[in-house]
């Protein structure tokens, strides 16, 4: 997918503002998350974000944002497209662009500079990576190909598989990619820096290739987009060469930051529920040739936590599939606390010892698999008869069993979550959970922090009592002109961004319209998001009455903060004898204390803003 041309970069306000307005954001949603009519311009969905069995993901058609009640993420078309698919701010705003048939202009641009660089080489890799294996793709298909084609029929892939995976032939010769790719003004550094090339040493300036006489298989992203290169060599081997020869670690690639052949398999995931998760590039595509589409490969490592966290929100259960060695039970075990900590079910697939997926596939045939699949036992199961295997009821054995216990449940930050596999591994191990408990070095590591609660506008660096008014302006549009007599008093913090933005909307339209603001970035997003898709919660005279006791208060802490600013400067302008200075002080001094009085006194404790929704206490401040 090309979308940047050469920039990825950062857009003008106007430009996204464009984009977002010729988007629909129902539209975007539907592709992740079924999405039922709750209301007018209110539509109800499971959460793509967090694992859940009814649906608390909401979205506002009209006012296009979305907000999950039950995991508290929330913003616009561009954030839901980043948290979704991944992409980064400018990826996700340049594929609306191209959607809705924008052209993306030059002045659209404008610098920031680290992330632009960072984003343009990212895509200029790209764009090597694409050419790379299309190279690689032809030589397959040309007469020196032929010999790798019958390697790849014997072992059961045909044409089709081939063409699906885009597989490759990378030529003997020691230089034949770098000189078709300079030749063609591919820089020679980004040819190094995607892993293709390696400067020749002594010789200035020139270029060996990485992958010789191998068949390529290119790595794809979520996004279909080549990122890497696992070489095999084709037959035998002499024990001193690699089977594989993979790609480094690049700016676009890193090793178990995502899943082979996701993008091959998102069209079943669905429809099955479940994906079948294999170690080896050749388990995976053999498995393809046999029909098993829903398949997906970790490449050579345990499962990683982000390799499972691509899978949230496509499949309920996941289907452990390594080798029949011990490597390969060990490496399910590990996935067990990731799992967890994703809310995805595991179940653990075992194979006859020196079988891998690939050639039991091919040995036994689908029906075998299938009957295997059937059999497969929980993960938490596996985990359990893994550590009785491994280790005997001795005190030694024992110990170390709970070593390993421990270094699972030190992998689920959730402790409710921790605690249950506790209380499972004792049970089930016959061992005092007491054991299990982590000592106070691990139980003390900074926990990962909960999504930020934006029912508390606290959390988010921002001022209470504005981020009350503000939220409660969007939930009672009615009210917003009533804003205008704040600006005096409101604080400097974020929230002064879009109390501003609300100020120059109703100068213009004499209303609030949260649809026409600009982008905002995440606290204040937050916040309107989450104001967007909150139930009205009183009539209209009861929301300005509301308004006015939480404008009081703003107005009387601002008076206060002034006033003990003047008293400040009273003391010193009367210390230092400066009369003149004193005598306006204390005339600015009389009028707040007068404008204070006529405020009234503050009610006992103010109305609640979210009376029947059980949101925290309103704050109290010191009048
Ligand atoms: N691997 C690797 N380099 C190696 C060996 C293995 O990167 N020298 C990684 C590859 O991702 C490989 C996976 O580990 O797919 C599993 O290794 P193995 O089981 O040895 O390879 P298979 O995928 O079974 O490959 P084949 O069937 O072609 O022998
Ligand atoms: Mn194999």
């Amino acid at each position: 997918m090309e979308l940047l041309s050469e920039k990825a970069l950062s857009f003008s306000r106007s430009f996204i503002t464009e984009v977002r307005d010729a988007s629909d954001m129902q539209s975007v949603v539907a592709r992740y998350v079924d999405l039922k009519r709750a209301g007018p311009h209110l539509y109800r969905g499971l959460c793509p974000f967090h694992a859940e069995k009814t649906p608390s993901f909401t979205v506002n058609t009209r006012d296009q944002f979305f907000y999950c009640f039950g995991c508290q993420t929330g913003g616009d078309i561009f954030k839901f497209l980043q948290l979704a698919s991944g992409k980064s701010f400018p990826e996700a705003v340049a594929e609306l662009a191209e959607k809705a048939g924008i052209p993306v202009p030059r002045d659209a641009f404008i610098t920031r500079d680290e992330d632009r660089v960072a984003a343009e080489k990212r895509e200029r890799l790209r764009r090597v990576a694409a050419r790379a294996a299309e190279f690689f793709r032809a030589k397959l298909w040309s007469p020196e190909g032929a010999r790798v084609l019958k390697y790849l029929k014997e072992r059961g892939v045909d044409g089709e598989v081939a063409s699906l995976f885009n597989l490759g032939w990378s030529p003997e010769g020691w230089e034949e990619l770098s000189r078709a790719l300079l030749s063609e003004g591919f820089p020679r550094e980004d040819l190094i820096e995607a892993g293709l090339a390696k400067a020749r040493e002594g010789a200035a300036g020139g270029l060996y290739d990485v992958f010789r006489g191998r068949l390529m298989i290119p790595i794809q992203d979520a996004d279909s987009r080549t990122v890497a290169f696992g070489g095999r060599i084709v037959g035998e081997h002499p024990p001193e060469t690699p089977k594989y020869v993979n790609s480094p670690l690049t700016p676009i690639y890193k090793k178990g930051s995502l899943l082979f052949g996701l993008p091959q398999a998102r069209p079943y995931l669905k429809a099955y529920g479940c994906v079948y998760i294999v170690e080896g590039y050749f388990d995976l595509i053999s498995l393809h040739a046999h029909g098993v589409k829903n398949v997906a490969a970790s490449l050579g490592t345990a499962l990683t936590q982000t390799q499972v966290n691509s899978l949230r929100g496509k499949v309920r259960e996941i289907y452990l599939f390594f080798d029949g060695d011990r490597a390969g039970r060990e490496a399910a075990k590990k996935a067990l606390p990731k799992l967890l900590n994703a809310e995805i079910e595991g179940r653990v697939i075992t194979l006859p010892e020196r079988h891998d997926p690939d050639t039991f596939v091919r040995e036994h045939g689908m029906e075998a698999l299938f009957a295997l699949a059937e059999g497969a036992r929980n993960v938490m199961d596996h985990a359990v008869d893994y550590l009785l295997d491994a280790y005997p009821g001795t005190l030694i054995g024992q110990a170390r069993a709970v070593r390993e216990v421990k270094e699972l449940i030190s992998e689920v930050p959730d402790s409710a979550k921790g605690q249950l596999l506790r209380n499972m591994f004792s049970e089930r191990l016959g061992i005092d959970p007491e054991l299990f408990k982590l000592s106070s070095a691990k139980a003390q590591e900074p926990r990962p922090s909960p999504p930020a609660r934006l029912m508390d506008p606290r959390v988010q660096g921002a001022d209470f009592l504005a981020a009350r008014i503000l939220r409660h302006v969007v939930i009672h549009p009615e009210t917003a002109p009533l804003l205008k007599g704040l600006s005096l008093y409101w604080p400097e913090d974020p929230t002064l961004e879009l109390f501003r933005e609300f100020q120059a909307q109703i100068a213009r339209d004499g209303q609030v319209n949260v649809r026409d603001l600009p982008p905002l970035d995440d606290p204040l997003l937050l916040l309107v998001s989450e104001a967007a898709l909150a139930p009205r919660t009183a009539a209209s005279e009861e929301a300005a009455a509301v308004f006015r006791e939480y404008a009081q208060r703003l107005k009387r802490r601002g008076i206060n903060t002034a006033l003990s600013r003047l008293s400040v400067k009273i003391g010193r302008a009367e210390r230092e004898g400066d009369l003149e200075a004193l005598g306006s002080l204390l005339k600015e001094q009389r009028s707040l204390t007068e404008e204070k009085k006529s405020l009234g006194s503050p009610a006992a404790a103010g109305p609640p803003l979210f009376s029947g929704e059980g949101g925290p206490p309103p704050p109290r401040f010191n009048p």
